[in-house]
């Protein structure tokens, strides 16, 4: 199973901006990517294009969109479609991050309906789940993980291939805030996520990538990446210039 090393660019960069970072992070990786890694960048949906410009030929390397709406086109204004994000090149979307769950007010329900429907249009999902402060002194961490991915896997298809689908255990705690988890609470948040998946998908839950984000920097990636059960990244604040991100991916 080849490790994700994922980028969420989140509500930042211009398309000039995009295209750069895109650039200088191929330049600096595509020779010395391992084959067991691949590099997926979730860019403003204004810069997809340009993004998968750049990684254009670039054996893997992909580029997602980091939200999608429920038809695929229609009268939705302000949204987009899972067809409009295939046609400016992005192979994967992003759903239940914990900036749309508690920023943007995105329930479980909506979560699961975007991550079923996003599959069934072709799409390759990375689903993040993970419990906010109050919820782990509150013991509920299992409690948060297991309703989650109840509900944000409801209607996926249980026979869905396995690498088309990633899960994003991400404590809102960690998110943006410096303060990453420990390995203890990594491992023992993904134990929890890959036992849930196996209860879903059976066997295959086992290829099913699990990636950790919250805090992830090129000098604590290390010492996450080979924990177990995880089986990746996702980076927000430091996969926003190419060397700092190229360091993670390579790190
Ligand atoms: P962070 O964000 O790396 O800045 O903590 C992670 C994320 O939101 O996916």
């Amino acid at each position: 199973m080849k490790k994700l090393m994922a980028a969420n660019w989140k509500m930042y960069k211009t398309r000039e901006d995009a295209e750069s970072t895109a650039n200088g992070l191929r330049s600096l990786v595509e020779k010395n990517l391992p084959s067991d890694r691949e590099v997926l960048v979730f860019p403003p949906f204004t810069a997809i294009d340009r993004v998968a410009a750049a990684f254009d030929g670039a054996n893997g390397f992909a580029t997602g969109g980091q939200d999608f709406y429920l038809h695929e086109e229609g009268a939705y204004t302000g949204e987009i479609s899972p067809s409009m994000l295939k046609d400016a090149g992005a192979t994967w979307g992003l759903t239940g991050h914990s900036e749309r769950r508690h920023v943007l007010g995105e329930k479980d329900e909506l979560v699961g309906e975007k991550t079923a429907y996003g599959l069934s249009q072709g799409m390759n999902i990375c689903l993040c789940i993970g419990e906010k402060i109050e919820e782990r002194k509150a013991g509920r961490v299992e409690a948060v993980i297991d309703t989650q991915l109840e509900l944000g896997l409801k209607d996926v298809p249980r026979d869905i291939a396995p690498e088309r689908l990633a899960v994003a255990y991400e404590p809102v705690w960690a998110i943006g805030t410096g303060e990453v988890a420990g390995p203890e609470e990594i491992v023992e948040a993904h134990t929890m996520t890959r036992k849930k998946l196996e209860d879903v998908f059976g066997e295959k839950a086992k290829e099913i990538r699990i990636l950790y984000g919250g805090s992830v920097k090129p000098d604590n990636v290390s010492g996450i990446i080979g924990l177990d059960n995880v089986d990746g990244v996702l980076v927000g604040g430091a996969s926003l210039t190419s060397d700092s991100f190229a360091k993670i991916v390579l790190g």
